[in-house]
C-alpha cells in the first residue's frame, strides 16, 4: 500500500481564495471600523437570512457565546435536560449560565436525545430542553416541542453542526425558542471562529442584540445584564468571502459522504448514523464500530498511513466528573467509545476517501 505523504486529518476549512478575502478586507482597512457591529457584519446577517430563509441571524463570537446568550436572553435558572452525547460546550455553556445540566440518554439510530425518555426526567426545577442536532441531523422537532408546551418549557437547539441542514424543506435552525449554531473553521460554513443565534421572536432577537452589546439599548443606555459578543468585522468577511462557496461545499459534502457510505456500506461488522435525506447536511461521516477493540485497531492502522480521524463525541459528556456529577446514560457512553468521524472535507479527494476505506474494511475483516 502506497504511503500518503502528507497527513491528513479529519477535516480542513473550506475558505475562499485569498484575493476574494483580500478585497473585502481592504474595504474594512479602508472604512476604519473593525467591530462594533459594523458593515460586514450586518450585510454577512442579512446575506444569512436570505440564505437560509430565516428571520434573523445574530452574528456572535462562537458557538459557545450563542449557547450561553440563548439562556441567558430566555432568563433560565435551573434544570436543563440535554444529551450526553455531544461536545463540552453544550454542557459549560449550561454550566456558565448557572444552570445544571440533566441528562437523557440517546436514540441508538439517530444518535440524538430520545425524545421518548424525556419526559420522565422533567421535575419541578426543569427549565428547558436543549437537544443537539447531532453531526446535522434533525432531532424530532415535532415532539420536542409539543413536550415543551405541554411542561411550559423552553427549548434551545444547540445547532452547532446543522447550518446547511433542512427539516420539511425549511432550515432547521428556525425550530426551538432559539438556535444556537456555530460558525467555527471546522464548520460547513465558517467564519474562522463565529456563530449565531437564530430566533422566531422579535422580542428575543432584540434581547439577544442588547446582550451582545453589553446591554446597551439603541441608545446607548445599559438597559439589560450584557456582556462582550460581538463578532469583529474581519471574521464576517471572511464569512461573506465563504459565503459565495457554500452550496458548492455543501453538494461536495452529500457526495463524500455517499461515497464513504458506498464503500464501508458493504461491512456487516460497520453500522452508520440513521439519517433521513433532506434532513442532514452531511457534515461528518460518523462509523460505529462493534467494539472499541475494533475501532482502535482500525485507528492505528489508519495513523500509521498518517490519517488521523477524530474519535468524536468522546468521551460521552456525562462521565465528565470534573464538570457534573455523574448520571448514567448507557447507550451514548457505550456508542461513544464505539464510534470514530472519517476525513470529511472539500479539498479531499475521492482517491484519499476510496483508501481510507480500503484500509478499514481490510483491518475489520
Ligand atoms: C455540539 C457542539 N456544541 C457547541 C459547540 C461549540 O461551538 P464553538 O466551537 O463555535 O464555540 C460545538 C463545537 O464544535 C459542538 O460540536
Amino acid at each position: 500500500m502506497n504511503k500518503i505523504s502528507t497527513p491528513i486529518f479529519v477535516t480542513q476549512p473550506t475558505i475562499a481564495p485569498l484575493v476574494e478575502y483580500s478585497e473585502l478586507l481592504k474595504e474594512v482597512w479602508d472604512s476604519g471600523i473593525l467591530t462594533h457591529n459594523g458593515p460586514k457584519v450586518q450585510l454577512l446577517e442579512e446575506r444569512m437570512k436570505e440564505k437560509l430563509e430565516v428571520s434573523n441571524f445574530t452574528l456572535v463570537l462562537n458557538g459557545t457565546v450563542a449557547l450561553q446568550m440563548s439562556i441567558k436572553a430566555l432568563g433560565l435558572k435551573g434544570e436543563i435536560i440535554t444529551t450526553p452525547f455531544t461536545w463540552v460546550a453544550t454542557i459549560s455553556a449550561i454550566n456558565w449560565e448557572g444552570c445544571k445540566p440533566v441528562f437523557c440518554d440517546i436514540n441508538p439510530e439517530t444518535l440524538n436525545i430520545d425524545e421518548d425518555k424525556i419526559e420522565n426526567l422533567i421535575t419541578k426545577d426543569t427549565v428547558a430542553i436543549m437537544p443537539v442536532h447531532v453531526f446535522g441531523t434533525a432531532c424530532n422537532v415535532e415532539k420536542i416541542e409539543s413536550l415543551a408546551k405541554k411542561h411550559g418549557l423552553k427549548v434551545i437547539y444547540d445547532a452547532a453542526h446543522a447550518i446547511g441542514s433542512l427539516y420539511k424543506g425549511k432550515s432547521l435552525l428556525q425550530y426551538g425558542d432559539i438556535s444556537a449554531t456555530s460558525l467555527h473553521a471546522t464548520k460547513l460554513f465558517n467564519t474562522g471562529e463565529g456563530g449565531a443565534c437564530i430566533t422566531n421572536s422579535a422580542d428575543l432577537q432584540e434581547k439577544l442584540e442588547r446582550i451582545r452589546f453589553f446591554g446597551h439599548n439603541r441608545d446607548k443606555e445599559i438597559v439589560e445584564d450584557g456582556f462582550n459578543g460581538k463578532m469583529t468585522e474581519i471574521h464576517a468577511s471572511l464569512g461573506i468571502a465563504n459565503l459565495k462557496y457554500f452550496d458548492k461545499v455543501l453538494d461536495d459534502r452529500k457526495t463524500k459522504y455517499l461515497l464513504y457510505k458506498k464503500l464501508l456500506g458493504k461491512s456487516k461488522f460497520l453500522k452508520f448514523q440513521k439519517i433521513k435525506e433532506n434532513e442532514t447536511n452531511y457534515s461528518y461521516f460518523p462509523v460505529i464500530f462493534s467494539s472499541e477493540e475494533q475501532l482502535l485497531k482500525v485507528e492505528r492502522n489508519l495513523n500509521r498511513q498518517e490519517i488521523f480521524p477524530r474519535r468524536y463525541f468522546y468521551p460521552s459528556v456525562n462521565s465528565y466528573t470534573e464538570i457534573v456529577n455523574y448520571q448514567p446514560a448507557p447507550i451514548s457512553e457505550d456508542i461513544s467509545k464505539r464510534i470514530m468521524c472519517l476525513p470529511l472535507y472539500y479539498r479531499l479527494s475521492q482517491e484519499k476517501i476510496q483508501l481510507i476505506s480500503k484500509i478499514i474494511l481490510e483491518t475489520i475483516c
